[in-house]
């Protein structure tokens, strides 16, 4: 990962210099360290480039540095405002235009900015979060497709700026291992070596780990996850990952629920083959979760959070579970399985069942890769979030908004509910098309408990980008690991 760090001063010597501008800037006037020639040389290029120091726009010259061929990026800002992680996307920027370009040190100067360390502290952030790639298994890469850049030094941001940086650090280490998760094929990646990969990461941070196998939840009658792994030979595992940071060790926790699908071939009622790779990351809810804790434990946060992630494979087999099936879910109430392919909802109640009554919380949270329909009601951009609880969900839309992890509600309600209704069983996994999404929620709904606040986040159309982002490369986004820090950190923890 990228190596970042905090100065006072410009160092000497070789790198690439980014000076960051606002709109309303004068370019000249940023320049003002430089001599007259290079400055207007940077000026004038910058004007040919068509630069209006729009947010996370660059224009790029190379000046005389003492005889050294400098290269200079002006970076945009835009206009004065802090919504959508603006920060952030602009260290982004610099990362996506230098990773392979063969200079391995960059300097973003932000002296005359007046930025305090939190801000700088962000240009960090978002220039190492955007550095992140998976090229494990790639053994041809060219030379100039390998990544050079090592390391960002910002210089002028605020004395604090270092000190502020271990809790970005935490974000970083936490978002990494959501994305490793989600990128690593289902032949790497199953129940069990899910769990393997949280214990090295998380136990040694202080997380306690819980995990019940199939046995254990056999015991308890968690039938409709049972129900979805029985075509698989990977064994399912319900993995607990406990961290306790408040003052009160044994406070009531936060509880973070996560679906995680290690793959998703639609059991017996089995998906189309085009695309299907995808489904490797239908556990993109589980990772999160586990990137979460992995980031509150890492910067010691003052509060009590709980992560339960329900892993299962989705298989079909001359064992798996039919459409027609009858289960008993853990919560007694009975669910006829009109398609296996709706299992994410199945593996989910029995997790919420469980996970509420071991810590009675009064706020759970699940992420889910649930509908391909929330895909086409909200693409890309939000994932849909549907509660409960008006305060629950303003809090959550509000961390999702300073995170660039975005988030639009969605209705529930009666009207939807009875949609699901069966006439064999209490109720069915799947309904018509219509309202996909909201359906889905509506039937994870049944399973919370009257006075627990809930909230489900349909992240189906974030896990995962066919093109790059601010922050990310094409692939896995860690969407969800900074969205539930800054939830934990405004609503739960002592200051
Ligand atoms: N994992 C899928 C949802 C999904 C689809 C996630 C595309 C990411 C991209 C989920 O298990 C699923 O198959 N949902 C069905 C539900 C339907 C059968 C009621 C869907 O969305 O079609
Ligand atoms: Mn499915
Ligand atoms: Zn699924």
């Amino acid at each position: 990962m990228l190596k970042v760090s905090f100065a006072s001063q410009r160092p000497d010597g070789a790198y690439a210099l980014a000076i960051p501008a606002w709109s309303e800037d004068m370019v000249s006037e940023r320049l003002a360290g430089f001599p007259e020639p290079a400055r207007t040389l940077a000026a004038r290029a910058a004007d040919a480039q068509r630069f209006e120091r729009e947010l996370a726009a660059i224009a790029e010259t190379f000046v005389d540095d003492g005889g050294m061929a400098r290269r200079v990026l002006l970076v945009g800002l835009g206009g004065k405002r802090d919504d959508e992680a603006i920060y952030e996307r602009v260290g982004g920027a610099l990362t996506a235009k230098l990773l392979t370009s063969g200079e391995t040190k960059l300097v973003i100067d932000l002296t005359g900015l007046n930025f305090d360390g939190e801000t700088a502290t962000r240009i960090g952030f978002g220039a190492a979060a955007r550095s992140w790639r998976h090229d494990l298994y790639r053994t041809r890469l060219g030379r100039k497709q390998k990544p050079t850049l090592e390391e960002v030094i910002i210089v002028g941001g605020g004395a604090d700026a270092a000190d502020l940086w271990s809790d970005r650090a935490a974000l970083l280490d936490g978002i990494n291992l959501t994305r490793n998760l989600v990128t690593e094929p289902a032949n790497v990646i199953y129940p069990e070596s899910f769990v393997a990969r949280c214990r090295e990461e998380l136990e040694g941070l202080g997380v306690e780990i819980e995990v019940l196998d199939r046995a254990a939840m056999a015991k308890l009658g968690m039938n409709a996850l049972l129900g979805v792994a029985q075509g698989s030979e990977n064994e399912p595992r319900l993995l607990a990952m406990r961290w306790r940071g408040a003052a009160d060790p044994d406070a009531t926790p936060v509880v973070l629920v996560g679906k995680g699908i290690t793959f998703d071939t639609g059991g017996i009622s089995i998906k189309p083959a085009q695309g299907m790779e995808a489904m490797k990351w239908d556990m993109g809810g589980a990772g999160a979760v586990a990137g979460a804790m992995r980031t509150l434990a890492g910067r010691k946060a003052k509060a009590n959070v709980v992560g339960v992630c329900a892993l299962a494979e989705n298989m079909p087999d001359g064992r798996a579970q039919r459409p027609g099936d009858i289960v008993a879910s853990m919560s007694g109430q009975t669910i006829e399985v009109i398609n296996t392919d709706a299992e994410g909802r199945l593996v989910l109640c029995d997790a919420l069942t469980w996970a509420q009554r071991e810590y009675q919380p009064k706020v759970v949270v699940d992420l889910a890769t649930l509908t391909g329909a929330i895909i086409i009601s909200l693409g890309h951009e939000y994932a849909g979030m549907f509660s409960n609880d008006d305060g629950l969900s303003a809090s959550l839309a509000s961390a999702g908004m300073e995170t660039g992890d975005k988030l639009w509600r969605m209705p529930v309600g009666e009207a939807y509910d009875k949609i699901m209704d069966s006439p064999v069983a209490d109720m069915k996994n799947s309904a018509s098309r219509e309202g996909g999404s909201i359906t889905a929620a509506c039937f994870l709904q049944r399973f919370v408990e009257p006075g627990v606040k809930w909230a489900h986040l349909d992240i189906a159309g974030m896990v995962w980008a066919e093109k790059p982002g601010h922050l990310y490369d094409k692939g896995a986004t860690g969407f969800g690991v900074a969205l539930l820090d800054r939830f934990i950190a405004e609503n739960h923890e002592a200051k």
